[in-house]
């Protein structure tokens, strides 16, 4: 690094990665992919091949042979447990934009300036969303399901709301 530009750059790309990033992957396992008939984590058959045994009980008795094809309801739950405990925010989560301590992390107005700044930039940009996200002309935001893309609202409670963007991640 040899200039400001370059350090600024540097730090908002490991910004990025450890709020933004992260919590556009991490905070929707379990709204999308908890319910494991959605979203089968392994195939332990083959398909069966026509004029097989197996063939013909998938044929007459597809659920239960479809059901024994994918992850087993033991391996199910943990995988509900997991994911859901990934998607959860805790109790004292800090989220990109805020500050838990109030203005007492620096004695710096600049910094402190700047950052408030920031934190109003992204509820604007979490207003915006929410707008588009109403938008039922949109489909690409709402879609024929009703579950409008959340996952980047800046702000959240704590718990499992499939929204909110920690200041940065620990694992
Ligand atoms: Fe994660």
């Amino acid at each position: 690094m040899q200039t400001r530009t370059d350090l600024i750059e540097a730090c908002t790309i490991l910004i990025w990665i450890a709020s933004v990033l992260h919590a556009s992957v991490n905070f929707g396992q379990y709204p999308y992919g908890g319910y494991i008939l959605n979203r089968p984590t392994k195939s332990m058959r083959f398909m069966p091949e026509k004029g097989t045994p197996e063939y013909d009980e998938l044929a007459t008795e597809y659920q239960k042979t479809y059901l024994r094809t994918i992850t087993p309801k033991k391996e199910s739950i943990l995988n509900m447990t997991v994911l859901e405990v990934l998607s959860t925010h805790v109790s004292d989560e800090q989220y990109l934009g805020q500050r838990i301590e109030g203005g007492l992390w620096t004695t710096d107005s600049e910094p402190i300036e700047a950052y408030n700044k920031f934190g109003k930039k992204l509820a604007e940009i979490e207003q915006n969303l929410i707008e588009k996200n109403n938008d039922k002309s949109l489909r690409n935001r709402y879609g024929p399901v009703n579950m409008p893309y959340t996952l980047l609202y800046p702000s959240s409670e704590e718990g499992l709301t499939f929204r909110g963007i920690p200041n940065s991640i620990s694992i």
